[in-house]
């Protein structure tokens, strides 16, 4: 981690910029996609990512629900990384009690990673690995013992076992037809055990 690199909590300033990151960290996962349907495979991320950023997403058109979905709130939070004496926003990650993306659960004992991206610019500087120990400390206080998350990308699926420790449990397709599921890798799902 660098040095001049702070991880708190997300502000109503921060808000255009972490949807600028999240959005962008979506073309990631295109390339687990053999290239011939990558353009088929986008289309169906950016319905996901079109039902986020609506006027009822979770993030909100330009991230405008950013604060209503994350801030003030007991069983989940956002983090943002902030660099340099700019603090310029390089990265988020979020976290939650209780393994559902939206659902609330606050007698979870499972925290969950969601909206993890580091601007393209600044990857591979211990970013994401400080934005994950926010994230597991928080659930730790939370009263969590187990951390778990899901993706799809085999970029950040290294990061997750490799750097922080993560173990594949399970994995289910988005898609639908038996085709489909032969050209778009599953979504994993992974845990750690908070000690
Ligand atoms: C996956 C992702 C979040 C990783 O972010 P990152 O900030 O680059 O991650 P880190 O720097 O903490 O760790 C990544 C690598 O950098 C290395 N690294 C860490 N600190 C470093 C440093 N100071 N200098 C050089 N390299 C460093 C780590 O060893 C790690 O290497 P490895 O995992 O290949 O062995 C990022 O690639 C991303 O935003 N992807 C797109 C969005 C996405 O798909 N997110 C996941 C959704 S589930």
């Amino acid at each position: 981690m660098t040095s001049d690199l702070t991880i708190r909590e997300l502000r109503a300033e921060d808000r255009v910029d972490v949807c600028r990151i999240w959005v962008d960290g979506l073309t990631q996962s295109r390339l687990a996609v053999h290239w011939p349907f990558r353009h088929w495979f986008m289309q169906n991320m950016q319905k996901m990512r079109d039902a986020s950023l609506s006027e009822t997403g979770d993030i909100g058109p330009n991230g405008k629900n950013l604060l209503h979905t994350y801030g003030g709130k007991d069983d989940r939070c956002m983090f943002v990384a902030c660099l340099g004496s700019q603090k310029v926003i390089v990265g988020c990650c979020s976290v939650k009690k209780g393994m559902d993306e939206i659902k609330p659960e606050p007698d979870s004992q499972t925290g969950s990673i969601w909206r993890m991206s580091v601007d393209e610019s600044y990857r591979g500087y211990g970013t994401a690995t400080a934005l994950m120990a926010a994230c597991e400390t928080w659930s730790r206080k939370a009263g969590c013992t187990k951390m778990g998350l899901f993706t799809i990308n085999p970029v950040a699926a290294n990061f997750y076992v490799n750097r922080m420790g993560y173990t594949a449990v399970d994995h289910f397709h988005v898609a639908k037809t038996a085709f489909s599921k032969l050209v778009v890798p599953p979504v994993f799902q992974y845990e750690k055990a908070l000690c």
